[in-house]
């Protein structure tokens, strides 16, 4: 993707990319992306959709059975030591060397991308008191808990300070306010550097990701900022509304305008696409209806992500 000066806007271009484990598993079917420079980008999709599969094969650990891609302009087949200049990854499974403390593993990951060492610590002391192991530094992490060793490898992941940060379910595991101090971290990077991440948690995608794509069995079923999702795909908006005096006129006074109307347990329930508050009210008061209390609920994006992962696929453009 080229900007208006000519200059490569995108960080990540995938081009028919595919991978196939033994003969009918199709991890990756022919998926298509291109992701902007300076987006925090997610991947969302059921286990076993093909996720960590492509960021191994952008981060060029793995090898496309067909299609390409390029991270910053530098291509995966052609230029993988390139490309591995330019990105770092915290991969699922998270790898660290148990018997090192947290200091010794950043220092040795900076050695792995040639980094001078006396930056190394320094950048690598910085990084811990960012995921908040500073006072941890100096401990062997097979002491850590499980939040600690997540926390690391993403500070491991920074230390040769990438341009395209790959992190495969970051918070997988993390207590809510590891989470949100990680979703400060990942939001800094905002504009900055580009961060493509996995995760099941849908309200992290919808909080933290410019974009998001959902993939389910290696195909890419959705694309779009979480607000356009919601309209593209979407769910209902519903209206519950409990009221005195609710007469059969004023429900079908209610239908003329949204055909979608039940009644059930002394609750009026409204769903359409749009809903206008007033238009409701207003043919609800004009029939005499007293309203005792009412809730609005827009579509939310699990709906979404629930509706296209389980009723099969849908195709980009839906
Ligand atoms: N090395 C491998 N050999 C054989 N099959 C594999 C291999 N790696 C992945 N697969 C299969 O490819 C499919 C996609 O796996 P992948 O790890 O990419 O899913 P994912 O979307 O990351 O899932 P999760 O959310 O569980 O992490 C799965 O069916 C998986 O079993
Ligand atoms: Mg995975």
């Amino acid at each position: 993707m080229k900007g208006e000066n000519g200059n490569l806007v995108s960080a990540v271009e995938i081009n028919n990319l595919s991978r196939r484990f033994g003969k009918h598993l199709l991890a990756v079917d022919n998926l298509n992306l291109s992701i902007k420079r300076g987006e925090i980008f997610a991947l969302l999709g059921p286990n076993g959709a093909g996720k960590t599969t492509t960021i191994k094969m952008l981060c060029c650990l793995l090898r496309p059975s067909s299609g390409n891609a390029t991270v910053m302009g530098k291509d995966i087949l052609q230029a993988p030591q390139a490309v591995k200049q330019v990105i770092n990854v915290s991969p699922q499974e998270t790898a660290v060397a148990r018997n090192l403390t947290a200091l010794e593993n950043l220092i040795l990951m900076g050695k792995i991308y040639g980094i001078n060492s006396g930056k190394t610590r320094a950048r690598a002391e910085e990084l811990l008191e960012m995921v908040g192991l500073g006072k941890r530094s100096g401990e062997a992490v097979k002491r850590f808990s499980g939040g600690m060793l997540r926390r690391l490898s993403i500070a491991m992941a920074l230390i040769s300070d990438p341009c395209v940060l790959f992190l495969d379910e970051p918070t997988a595991g993390l207590d809510a306010r590891s989470r949100k101090s990680l979703w400060e971290l990942i939001e800094s990077f905002r504009g900055k550097k580009t961060v493509v991440l996995t995760t099941h948690y849908l309200e992290e995608a919808d909080a933290l990701a410019d974009r998001l794509a959902i993939i389910n069995k290696g195909r890419l079923v959705a694309l779009g900022t979480s607000e356009e999702l919601k309209q593209k795909l979407a769910g209902m908006e519903t209206m519950t509304i409990k009221a005195e005096d609710l007469t059969q006129k004023a429900v079908e006074r209610l239908e003329e305008n949204y055909p979608r109307v039940t009644l059930t347990d002394g609750k009026l329930i409204i769903e359409a696409e749009k809903l206008d508050f007033d238009t409701v009210v207003d043919c609800l008061r004009a029939e005499g209806v007293r309203i005792k209390w009412l809730s609005m609920k827009e579509p939310s994006l699990d709906e979404i992500y629930l509706k296209i992962t389980e009723g099969g696929q849908m195709d980009e453009s839906a």
